[in-house]
């Protein structure tokens, strides 16, 4: 039986990753096992380039290629073997967050980045992708001074409007993929439609 992908997005701050621990620990309340994972990292290698991609100033393109180099990493390494033994895979951020952050916040051209996706990915995509969608005025506040910004979380609401928008563009591409959440509702409504959008999946 081959397993599920399923990925989290949403610009910083959004607050995905309390519902992606808590759709883990619901998934293997059923009885899956659940594969925790994220980009970039998700592997040895790709946890190096996250770490050189968050910190280590660099112009669009070699980003752009970071990206695309950890992803393959972890491609190989962690999803495409918990898939192939029937796992459900969660993945904080994917493909899309490179369209929104690299197409969109940063303007790499996205016929160049859907090149890049065919030649790496060979066809994988998220079963599901639940994208956490908010305004970027309101996921600042919430990402407030807690600790200090990486170099996306520094960037300025002109760029987190354009993330947002290339979010938009992707998920209208793509609607069967795609479910919208509401990321501006109280935690507990917010969880009621992760659980919601994942029980809808007819045999998972
Ligand atoms: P994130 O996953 O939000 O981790 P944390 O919650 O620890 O901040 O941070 C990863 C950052 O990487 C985020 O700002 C978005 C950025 N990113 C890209 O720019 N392109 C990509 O393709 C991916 C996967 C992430």
């Amino acid at each position: 039986m081959n397993g599920r992908f399923i990925s989290f997005e949403g610009i910083d701050g959004a607050g995905k990753s309390t519902h992606i621990d808590a759709l883990a620990a619901w998934l293997r309340g059923r009885g899956h096992d659940v594969v925790l994972t994220r980009e970039p990292g998700g592997s040895e290698l790709a946890e190096q380039l996250r770490h050189l991609l968050l910190h280590q100033p660099m112009d669009a393109l070699t980003e752009l290629l970071l990206v695309f180099a950890a992803r393959r990493d972890h491609l190989q390494r962690t999803i495409e073997p918990a898939l192939a033994r029937g796992a459900m895979v969660l993945c904080d951020r994917f493909t899309d967050a490179t369209f929104a952050y690299q197409g969109g916040g940063r303007g790499v051209d996205e016929g160049r980045l859907t090149q890049l996706e065919d030649w790496v990915q060979q066809g994988r995509q998220p079963d599901l992708t639940l994208w956490f969608d908010l305004p970027p005025q309101v996921a600042a506040a919430r990402r407030g001074a807690a600790r200090a910004p990486d170099r996306f979380e520094r960037e300025d609401a002109g760029f987190f409007e354009r993330v947002r928008a290339g979010y938009a563009r992707r998920a209208a591409a793509a609607p069967q993929r795609f479910v919208r959440i509401d990321a501006q509702q109280a935690a507990d409504a917010v969880w009621v439609a992760v659980e919601a959008a994942v029980a809808a999946r007819p045999g998972w």
